[in-house]
């Protein structure tokens, strides 16, 4: 296959196709009060079936072709993508793709097991979200029996196994979780763990999103600074999500994702795969492409890299700047587009 990664693909605003995030499965053990809540992902919710999940070679495949128009960084997702069966044989697949890193966002119940196998498979780097450190309220977020030890001891395997630097993300939501905001940044303090914040935001339909539950990532940035003092941390990355801050007394750092409060949409270069195959150019996108089509009916490369370039230099996205003008009414769900 042709490597043409000097001149990356533009999209309609000049950003170019530089990140991948792709979901392995729509399935996740928790139900996040955010995310999948119980109500909309209950017993009788319908999940994709096997058959139109993209399989380990389709997704080498796509990834491989993604990384020949320009993707440097891959990042897997779900749902909660330890579920899928044998995940590390997938990482070892696409960890031979040249020039790019590959990294991988968990809930972390199952990372204790997971975290050396998947490292000594390739994979770069971790995030593991965790909302809180008060067992109850991390009950509440989570809305799972997965008790706080077991993700806390997740995150302390996948550190044994070297996949640093190790970052925790944490969503909050005015009124449940942000009293421990600080209580997380002490915890994390000084052990090399990336600790980040982000902003409560309103994906898909069904998480009753409203605004009076966002806490600005300037509060939060506040609130830890006067007990924990703290200075910004220029970008090492325009399209990186996080505004980073570091600990004056140089302790590690810890950073904001402002989607809500502060878009950063200029810089997007982030593409998303769900796990049956549709491409998606904005994380709240209404309308997504199905590649699945081509992959199995025997197109050739060549084809697919010029659907996948034609969607991409078409692209107009920019929701969190617009979020407040033209807000879609249907809208995918985070599980699965894959956060
Ligand atoms: P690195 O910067 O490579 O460490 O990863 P990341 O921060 O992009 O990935 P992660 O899965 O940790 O995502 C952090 C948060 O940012 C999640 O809540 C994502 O949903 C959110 N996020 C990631 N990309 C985008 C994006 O393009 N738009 C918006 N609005 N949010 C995003
Ligand atoms: N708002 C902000 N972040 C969210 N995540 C999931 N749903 C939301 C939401 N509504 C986070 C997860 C995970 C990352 C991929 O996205 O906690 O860390
Ligand atoms: Fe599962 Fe992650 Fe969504 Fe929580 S945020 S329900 S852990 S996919
Ligand atoms: Fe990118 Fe869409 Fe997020 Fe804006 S809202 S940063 S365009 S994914």
């Amino acid at each position: 296959m042709s490597q043409r990664t000097a001149l990356p693909v533009l999209d309609r605003r000049h950003r170019p196709l530089r990140d991948l995030r792709v979901s392995v499965t729509d399935r996740c053990n928790f139900r996040c009060t955010y995310c999948m809540p119980r109500a909309a992902f209950g017993a009788g919710h319908a999940f994709l079936p096997r058959e139109q999940i993209l399989s380990f070679e389709e997704l080498e495949r796509t990834c491989r072709l993604f990384a020949s128009l320009g993707v440097t960084k891959i990042r897997l997702t779900g749902g909660e993508p330890l579920l899928r069966a044998d995940l590390p044989r997938l990482v070892e697949r696409l960890a031979t793709i040249d020039g790019v890193e590959l990294s991988l966002t968990t809930n972390g119940s199952l990372l204790e097991r997971l975290a050396q196998p998947l490292r000594d498979a390739g994979l770069s780097r971790i995030t593991v979200s965790l909302d809180s450190l008060d067992p109850d309220v991390f009950r509440t977020m989570s809305d799972s029996d997965v008790p706080v030890s077991q993700v806390l001891r997740g995150i302390e395997a996948a550190e044994r196994a070297g996949l640093r630097p190790l970052k925790v993300n944490t969503v909050v939501r005015r009124g449940v979780n942000d009293a421990g905001i600080v209580d997380l940044a002490r915890h994390f303090k000084g052990s090399g763990v990336v600790l980040r914040f982000i902003e409560f935001m309103d994906v898909g339909t069904t998480n009753r999103w409203q605004q009076s539950a966002v806490v600005p990532a300037a509060r939060i940035v506040e609130r830890i600074a006067a007990e924990l003092p703290l200075e910004p941390v220029p970008a090492a990355n325009p399209s990186d999500v996080a505004r980073r801050y570091r600990y004056l007394d140089g302790t590690g750092e810890i950073g904001v994702i402002a989607s809500v409060t502060e878009p950063f949409c200029g810089d997007c270069s982030r593409a998303r795969l769900s796990a049956d195959g549709h491409l998606y150019t904005c994380l709240f996108a209404t309308e997504g492409t199905d590649l699945r089509p081509l992959l199995r009916d025997g197109s050739p490369d060549e084809r697919l890299t010029a659907l996948i370039e034609s969607i991409w230099q078409a692209r107009t996205d920019r929701y969190s700047e617009l979020r407040a003008v033209t807000p879609p009414k249907r809208r995918i769900e985070m599980s699965y587009i894959g956060g």
